[in-house]
Order: structure tokens, then sequence, then C-alpha cells
């Protein structure tokens, strides 16, 4: 409740996240405002290279991403699922009654995203343990990008459904039906041990947590500090 966070009144909070949450964290900035209209947010949109990059350099208070690195020095604290899927433009056929084989996939030209994407890491891991390569036509910089090629007929891609719109078929899209897809994963938000959150910091991780119905996991609520 608004009660437990009274101490909050006016501030600055900065965050970086990964390009994928741009499609949910900023929805969820305009009940957090509402409530605390006196907190300006400075919002990064980066990909996962970069996003560690001002993690490492210490840049903000906050940091979202999947695939976190192994470093004791940080808090990560898993708080949504991102689930990696397979999509093809809505008019997409496929050759054989699916879900497709991942082999099958092996036909198909991909879209993918760039070096350094946390998505495109994601995506590399899978196949490489599975020893799979996939025909990569074309790498973009932006989901958004790449969902309008995608619907354009250049290609198929692998990209967290967080991408896609509700439903996919609004912007000409389908999801694949892909033996082990989705590929599922997660969001982490990560922190400094060695830097105490400021109030507002905590005000939104707080918000954060419960709003992604992550506060109800008591391995999360024990890591959490207190907002009061
Ligand atoms: P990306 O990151 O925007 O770099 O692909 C996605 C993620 O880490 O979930």
């Amino acid at each position: 409740t608004c009660s437990d966070y009274k101490g909050v009144r006016r501030g600055h909070l900065r965050l970086s996240m990964v390009t994928t949450a741009k499609y949910v964290i900023p929805r969820m900035l305009g009940p957090f405002c509402e409530r605390y209209p006196g907190i300006d947010i400075e919002l990064g949109l980066l990909n996962r290279d970069q996003v560690l990059e001002r993690l490492k350099d210490n840049l903000d208070e906050l940091y979202i991403m999947s695939l976190p690195p192994a470093d004791e020095s940080f808090e990560v604290i898993p708080f949504l699922d991102n689930p990696l899927v397979v999509v093809a433009p809505l008019g997409y056929s496929y050759s054989r009654p699916p879900p497709l084989r991942l082999l099958d996939l092996v036909a198909e030209r991909f879209i993918m995203r760039e070096e350094g994407s946390g998505t495109r890491m994601a995506v590399d891991d899978y196949l490489a343990k599975q020893r799979i390569s996939l025909r990569v036509r074309m790498t973009l910089g932006s989901n958004e990008a790449i969902k309008q090629a995608v619907a354009g007929g250049m290609g198929l891609s692998i990209l967290s459904r967080h991408v896609l719109g509700h439903p996919p078929a609004n912007e000409g899209l389908k999801e694949l039906a892909v033996e082990h897809f989705p590929l599922e994963r997660a969001w982490y938000v990560l922190y400094r041990r060695a830097r105490p959150l400021s109030l507002i910091a905590t005000t939104f991780l707080h918000f954060l947590l419960r709003e992604t119905g992550a506060m109800g996991s008591t391995s999360v609520s024990s890591t959490v500090p207190s907002a009061e």
C-alpha cells in the first residue's frame, strides 16, 4: 500500500534495461508515477552488452536483463518469464503438421538480433548445444525492425514473446509451433550489493516485484531490502 512508502516524495531514479523489456516496464511506470508524482525516471534502453557496461561502470541503481552475469557483487532477482519464440509472417504455411522439428528450421532463413543482444546470445547458446546452425540472412539491432522484416517476408526470427503484439496477427506475424520452443528464459533485476539502494529505487523495486507477482516467492521477498 501507499503508506509503506510514506518517505518517498521527490527524487530521481536511474535504471537501464534491455530492449525487450520496453514492452513491459514503461507500461508499469504509468501507475508508479501516478502514485509517486514527485519521482522522475531516467530509463536507458540498451542491449544486454550495453547494460552490462553500465553495470560495470556503476552508472545506474537498477538494471534489468536476462542472462545475468555470475558475479557475487550483484544482487540478482528473477521477476518475470521471458519466453523466446519462433516468429513467422502471418501467411506462413507449415511444411508438415506442427510442431516443426528443430531440424526443419535449417531450411529457413533467419533475421537475428545483433551480437551483444541477450536474445541473440540465448538463441546462439541453445542452438550450439543442439548442434544446429541456422542461416542468418540479416542481422538487425532492433526488435521492431525485425518484426517488420519478418512480416515483409524476409524470413523467420526468434524473439521474446513480449515483443509481439496481442495478438501477433495485428502486426502480420504469428508464433510457430516448434519442438523445444518457447525457450524458457527469465528477466532479472540487478543491483550492486555494495551500493545501498536509495529509498526511491527500493520503492520501485518493491513495485516491480509486486506488479509482476514475483514478491510472492519467498526467495525473492527475503532478498529485497525493506522500503520502510
Ligand atoms: P536484448 O536483451 O535486448 O539484448 O536482446 C534481451 C534480454 O536480455 O532479455
